[in-house]
């Protein structure tokens, strides 16, 4: 997993009052999904994709970490308010905004896990990538519950998430993830378990497993019905 964060961008600076449409942010769409993008930019474009969507638009990402794609969707021209439960991440993503010249267009705040001290928004997007399955599944509706909450009506939840059963978490755990020591205290999947308790908050929702392994969820939940 790269995360080194370096000083340099691989692309240019996000100019004053510019706002990036799909070509050039699919452009950047592998920087910004850091790990295995082979993996996730097909579930990232079915569910993101077009970006002019994202303009003017209020976004709450859950998770940010490192930023990079609060980044994304800010230059695309979304006001973004990126949350993490790791403040040294934080400190990272706010670096990364000044770097792609987005500083203004987004903010980033640590938070302490609890869905109640979650911004308050409203907003017209909830994404998240890689988080819903690290939450405890007795503590999922609790969370979710707190993020609807927060969508504006007609408002949107994107969320893209690792797909889990038995037979991935061995080819997982033996194959793909066999370097890494720490499985069992990062890893507490998204089963369908997670998709079902996702369904039941946030109805109606629109769930595609696709490369296999990765859910790209789509759940409305306030309507009326989102054109997303
Ligand atoms: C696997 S990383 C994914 C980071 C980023 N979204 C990505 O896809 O590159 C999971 C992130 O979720 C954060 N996290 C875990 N539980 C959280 C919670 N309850 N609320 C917000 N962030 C959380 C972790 O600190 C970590 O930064």
């Amino acid at each position: 997993m790269n995360t080194a964060i370096d000083d340099s961008l691989p692309f240019s600076r996000v100019k004053p009052g510019e706002f990036l449409g799909t070509v050039a942010a699919l452009e950047r769409l592998d920087y910004c999904l850091e790990w295995r993008p082979w993996l996730w930019r097909r579930p990232a474009i079915h569910l993101l994709a077009p970006f002019e969507r994202f303009r003017e638009k209020r976004v709450l990402e859950l998770g940010a970490r490192f930023g990079r794609m609060s980044c994304l969707l800010a230059s695309a021209g979304a006001a973004v308010n990126g949350v993490d439960v790791a403040g040294d991440a934080i400190q990272t993503a706010r670096l990364e905004a000044a770097r792609w010249g987005v500083e203004d267009r987004v903010r980033f705040d640590v938070y302490d896990g609890n869905g109640r001290n979650l911004p308050p928004g409203p907003f017209d997007v909830i994404f998240s990538k890689s988080v819903l399955g690290m939450v405890m599944k007795n503590k999922l509706p609790d969370l979710l519950s707190h993020l609807r909450s927060r969508l504006a009506p007609g408002g949107v939840g994107l969320f893209l998430e690792n797909s889990n059963n038995r037979i991935l978490e061995i080819l997982r755990k033996h194959v793909i993830h066999r370097r890494e020591r720490c499985w069992n205290d990062i890893h507490w999947g998204f089963y369908r378990s997670k998709l079902a308790i996702v369904e039941r908050v946030f109805s109606p929702m629109n769930a595609k497993r696709l490369n296999f392994m990765v859910w790209a969820i789509r759940a409305c939940g306030n309507g009326p019905k989102s054109s997303w």
